[in-house]
């Protein structure tokens, strides 16, 4: 089951949305490769990717509530670093997995689950902030 961007997950800050589309991409092809069994070679690279463009993507989102000092900057920040850290324990158990369909499952509703509730509602309110701005 591919996660999928939706109109509903729009926060209508054109960078923002475009960013969380790809970042869904990212996410679907890390999980297409471990259900297909890919080698571990490549699945090691698409967690590097996603690692490095949630960094950006993060750091972009940080960036615009400094520059307008967002008054809830420092919660938010705090849920970007809590995913940046499941998705290297992720990361070191799948190293380790006996198991990697677990991982996989665990994966896709830690990853999944968490962007949607984040873009939905902290991201949401962030976009409605910007929006006044720009
Ligand atoms: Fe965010």
């Amino acid at each position: 089951m591919a996660i999928e961007w939706t109109q509903d997950l729009a926060t209508g800050i054109n960078w923002q949305d475009n960013q969380h589309k790809e970042l869904f991409v990212k996410i679907n092809s890390l999980i297409e490769a471990m259900k297909t069994g890919k080698g571990k070679e490549e699945i090691v690279k698409l967690f590097k990717f996603l690692d490095d463009y949630t960094v950006f993507h993060f750091g972009n989102e940080q960036k615009a509530m400094e520059k307008f000092n967002y008054n809830d900057y420092s919660s938010h920040k705090s849920q970007h670093q809590k995913f940046i850290s499941n998705l290297s324990d992720l990361k070191k158990q799948l190293e380790t997995a006996v198991v990697p369909v677990a991982v996989v499952i665990k994966a896709q509703s830690m990853v999944v689950d968490w962007l949607k509730n984040h873009i939905s509602k902290v991201d949401k309110v962030l976009g409605a902030f910007l929006r006044t701005k720009t």
